[in-house]
């Protein structure tokens, strides 16, 4: 990984422009969740050289990338923790900023060092990327739990050597994703993700903000999402627009990604 990542801590309640972020706390029921039992997922082998052509962390790669994934899972845990919240929704103004790969990577430091359960939910039901990227093959997902009456534990895969790991693929694209990501039964597997184990954190990976209305529509049932900036291409403006779309969403911090290795 040549090119690395540079986390900027952002305060939770402050804007890239200096605006004051309104903070929003949703009110989540909990009780009467149905149970999801990670027992039974599908464990799948992963190929490390797809994973390191990827950019997928492995533990294989420079010192620099893998510490700046863990600088920036710690960032994350602390706002989570301090805030009693478990549901992060990845995105960024425009696409191929790097939200997936970061998903990713952020998921899989968070199952390795902590004692957490991660969910990593494929939610860019356009453009499903995170088996691809993982070097898996097509398999249904949150496209067929939304129409099809499919437990959820069918459609979960674990990645063989990532116990702590459990990914929701989006399964096959689809055209009508706002409507799906907002329906009644997105919500309610959400909350059902969200109180599926004592410790978990759920990791979506989102649509970019300023291309469709469906991540704004979505941002309500996350506790958070984290804006991932491509270093010297995404545009002041987008970020500004993008911000302020989500003005009523926590933001739990922002990645500058595809940065060069000078840490300014
Ligand atoms: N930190 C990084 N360094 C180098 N290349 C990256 C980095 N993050 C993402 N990429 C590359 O940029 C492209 C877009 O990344 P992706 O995660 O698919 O973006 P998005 O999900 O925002 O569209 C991919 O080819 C990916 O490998
Ligand atoms: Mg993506």
């Amino acid at each position: 990984m040549e090119q690395l990542m540079r986390t900027v801590d952002m305060p939770a309640d402050q804007d890239l422009t200096g605006k004051n972020v309104r903070r929003i706390r949703v009110d989540r029921r909990r009780a009467g969740a149905d149970k999801i039992n990670y027992l039974r997922v599908e464990s799948v082998p992963l190929n490390q050289a797809v994973l390191r052509q990827n950019r997928v962390l492995t533990g294989h790669e420079p010192a620099a990338a893998r510490e700046s994934y863990q600088l920036l899972r710690t960032q994350v845990l602390h706002r989570l923790k301090e805030n009693q919240w478990n549901a992060v929704g990845v995105t960024s103004p425009c696409a191929g900023a790097g939200k997936t790969l970061t998903a990713i990577n952020l998921a899989i430091s968070m199952a390795k060092e902590v004692a957490y359960t991660v969910v990593l939910v494929d939610a860019n039901l356009r453009c499903p990327a995170v088996l691809q990227r993982l070097g898996l093959a097509e398999r249904p997902g949150l496209s067929e739990y939304l129409t099809d009456l499919i437990p959820v534990e069918e459609l979960l895969v674990r990645p063989y050597y990532l116990e702590d790991l459990v990914i929701l693929p989006a399964g096959r694209p689809v055209e009508n994703s706002a409507e799906m990501l907002n329906s009644p039964k997105m919500e309610r597997l959400v909350l059902d993700l969200k109180a599926s184990a004592d410790k978990c954190v759920i990791i979506f990976d989102l649509p970019p903000v300023l291309a469709t209305a469906e991540t704004l529509a979505f941002s309500p049932q996350v506790d958070a999402a984290l804006l991932v900036i491509e270093d010297g291409v995404t545009k002041r403006q987008d970020i500004a627009r993008a911000v302020d779309l989500l003005s009523a969403t926590n933001i739990v911090g922002t990645v500058l990604n595809k940065a060069g290795p000078a840490i300014a």
